[in-house]
């Protein structure tokens, strides 16, 4: 049962919206609160009178009606609801989801939200195919955005192909699944991503080739297994996770003060490679070349260890403290003396820097080959995708977690 699950459905424009209303019925039966948000072009398929009557709510269709915005506005709407399904998912509300545009009620509010997002596609299946469509869903995969179909079969206009979208008996499975496997609910993970930036002056800094892409990967996969994630990230390229909470900062100092302001926390994973040195006192203008031989010396001193600090914490330690470690050499040795140290529970090391054929491994890349390392174990995870090992890590962390 969906007791007390908020729901905020969003019915954007396609032949599809009429299997929406089958869905809210299920929902309703199934006692979830459904609150529907009805586009422009979701009007022309089903009527605000038939989606009222079955939600037993307001229908919200215009973001420009001021009692609405008074009332409830499009930020309440994301707030107060525990999950926004997409359904239909047009390719264009998905376009608009991708590039954040906001100039209706559902786009608004898809932007302001920080709940997560289902969506389930239907459209023609050339436009499905179509690579700004299929760009569009990357991404928003990328971000956190759960899938739910489409399908193949065969279409409304005539054709057949993938773009089908799902029945609402699987869309409505989708969001049982979406509550209920669930296996790390009510965990408070903390995930350090990225590189850190220690600046020499303030245009120049000392950073590193980390892209954020196995912390992002890993943030994704502990949100889809239900645990509340924190991503605390140095300067990267990767776009925001809805329904991740993304703390930005630059050097290893501040994410040291935001990592211990974010705890407690049951699970601690450090997989930014955090600088070991900084500047001693960098310079508050930029600097400048004095003459042709000019060489200016820049005095380091050492950053502190967030993992070896959060690791060694007395009161409060998490339950389960993971880091990283790219080694260049001698993999083996240095992970199993590096968990040690640190304290850690569970270290992951990878190979990095170029290989033979002088191809980049582990940094910018999207696979990584991981060597796992316990007080007690020690396995070799061959090559995969940086989703595969957040995959293996988290299904490590839901055995453990069951296992105590
Ligand atoms: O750089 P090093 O090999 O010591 O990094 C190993 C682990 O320690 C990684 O998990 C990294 O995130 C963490 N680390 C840290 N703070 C530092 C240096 C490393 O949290 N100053």
């Amino acid at each position: 049962m969906l007791d007390n699950k908020k729901i905020l459905l969003v019915i954007s424009g396609g032949i599809a919206a009429y299997k929406t209303l089958e869905l809210i019925r299920l929902l309703k039966k199934d006692n979830a609160d459904v609150t529907c948000i009805l586009t422009r072009a979701g009007e022309e398929f089903v009527t605000p009178l038939s989606v009222a009557s079955l939600s037993g709510n307001k229908v919200y269709t215009d973001l420009f009606s001021l009692t609405d915005e008074t009332e409830m506005g499009h930020i309440n709407l994301s707030r107060q609801n525990d999950l926004i399904i997409v359904a239909p998912a047009s390719a264009d509300i998905m376009a608009k989801m991708t590039h954040g545009m906001a100039n209706d009620l559902a786009s608004t509010t898809l932007l302001a939200s920080n709940k997560s997002i289902m969506v389930a596609p239907a459209m023609n299946p050339e436009m499905w195919d179509n690579p700004a469509t299929q760009n569009n869903v990357k991404m928003l995969r990328e971000r956190g955005i759960v899938f739910c179909g489409p399908e193949k079969g065969d279409m409304a206009c005539g054709e057949t192909g993938e773009g089908r979208m799902s029945e609402a008996q699987t869309i409505h499975q989708a969001v049982h699944d979406f509550f209920f496997e669930r296996p790390l609910k009510g965990k408070k993970v903390l995930i350090t991503s990225g590189p850190t930036y220690e600046p020499l002056d303030p245009v120049r800094f000392i950073g590193n080739r980390s892209s954020g892409k196995q912390g992002h990967a890993i943030a994704k996969s502990l949100l889809k297994a239900g645990a509340h994630v924190t991503m605390i990230s140095g300067p990267t390229n990767m776009p925001d996770i809805s329904g991740v909470d993304i703390q930005r900062i630059e050097t290893a100092h501040e994410m040291l003060d935001t990592t211990l302001d974010a705890l407690p926390a049951d699970i601690v994973i450090c997989a930014a490679a955090v600088s070991d040195w900084a500047l001693t006192s960098p310079s508050a203008q930029k600097m400048k070349k004095k003459s042709d031989d000019d060489t200016p010396e820049i005095k380091l001193k050492q950053n502190p260890d967030i993992l070896k600090t959060i690791s060694q914490m007395t009161d409060n330690r998490p339950a389960l403290v993971i880091g990283f470690a790219a080694e260049t050499n001698d993999l083996e040795e240095n992970a199993a003396a590096k968990r040690a140290r640190k304290n850690c529970d569970w270290l992951l090391a990878n190979q990095v820097g170029k290989d033979e054929n002088g191809t980049q491994r582990g940094f910018g890349t999207d696979e990584n080959e991981i060597y796992f390392v316990t007080q007690q174990e020690q396995t070799r995870w061959n090559n995969m995708s940086k989703d595969s090992v957040a995959q293996r890590l988290t299904d490590h962390i839901i055995r453990h977690f069951n296992n105590k």
